[in-house]
């Protein structure tokens, strides 16, 4: 399902209803929520919209368990960390238990045992995956031809992005076989280049194997404005 919006704030608003209903219906039926958070910065105001409409469902938060999709090899606390925007936006207002906010800690040097921690303690089973769409048709930190994009059993892997990549280009990885833990995939997109991203996701034969491809039967928020273009090429 792809769902336009006229722009940032109502895609964010949308998408904070739908990650707390899917914990709400989590909740309801196994007494948790696992949560993936994703980075970059489009999830930021939902995040924020999260705290303030519903800082206060205590019952929800106290069962919840937070993960992130990726992560930059940064300390916490650097301000490329995904992290570091997710506890200012996010987990500084809502009552999360310290031990179920489960960090990434990609500022280890070793990132394959990193990786392989990670992936030990993910849980099987994760209710709400969250998700940007970079302008190269990467999502979380699985780039087009990296290691990451064909890896279908390790659910994350330490990764190296192109030149191209938003510093650091070292990050932590989920990875096809973790985005497989999820029932559905919750993409939100909004930012400056996505056309031609979006475009090869659900137009192009001819591109090479974009990693976002594979989620074209997942749920798209989308602020149109970040895929005008697109949209006024249709
Ligand atoms: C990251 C993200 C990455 C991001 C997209 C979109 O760590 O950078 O996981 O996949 O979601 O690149 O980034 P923006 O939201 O900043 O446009």
């Amino acid at each position: 399902m792809v769902r336009f919006f006229p722009d940032y704030r109502s895609m964010s608003s949308v998408a904070a209803d739908l990650i707390v209903g899917a914990g709400k219906g989590a909740f309801s039926t196994r007494g948790r929520f696992d949560l993936v958070l994703s980075g970059g910065s489009t999830p930021r105001l939902a995040y924020e919209i999260i705290a303030e409409r519903y800082g206060d469902a205590d019952d929800l938060w106290s069962a919840t368990h937070v993960w992130w999709s990726d992560e930059r090899c940064v300390l916490p606390d650097d301000e490329a960390s995904n992290y570091r925007m997710a506890s200012e936006s996010l987990l500084s207002k809502v009552a999360v238990a310290d031990e179920n906010v489960h960090r990434i800690p990609a500022e280890e040097p070793d990132h394959d045992a990193v990786a392989s921690r990670y992936a030990a303690e993910f849980p099987d089973t994760i209710d709400a995956l969250l998700l940007g769409l970079g302008p190269d048709g990467h999502t979380a930190s699985i780039f087009p031809g990296s290691n990451a994009e064909s890896e279908f059993w390790a659910p994350f892997v330490a990764v190296e992005g192109p030149p191209s990549t938003t510093q650091p280009r070292q990050r932590i990885t989920i990875t096809p076989a973790g985005l497989m833990r999820a029932p559905d995939l919750i993409f939100l997109v909004s930012g400056e280049g996505k056309s031609d991203a979006f475009r090869s996701v659900f137009l192009s034969e001819a591109a090479p194997f974009l990693t976002a491809r594979m989620a074209r039967g997942s749920t798209w928020l989308v602020d149109r404005n970040s895929v005008a273009e697109f949209l006024s090429s249709l």
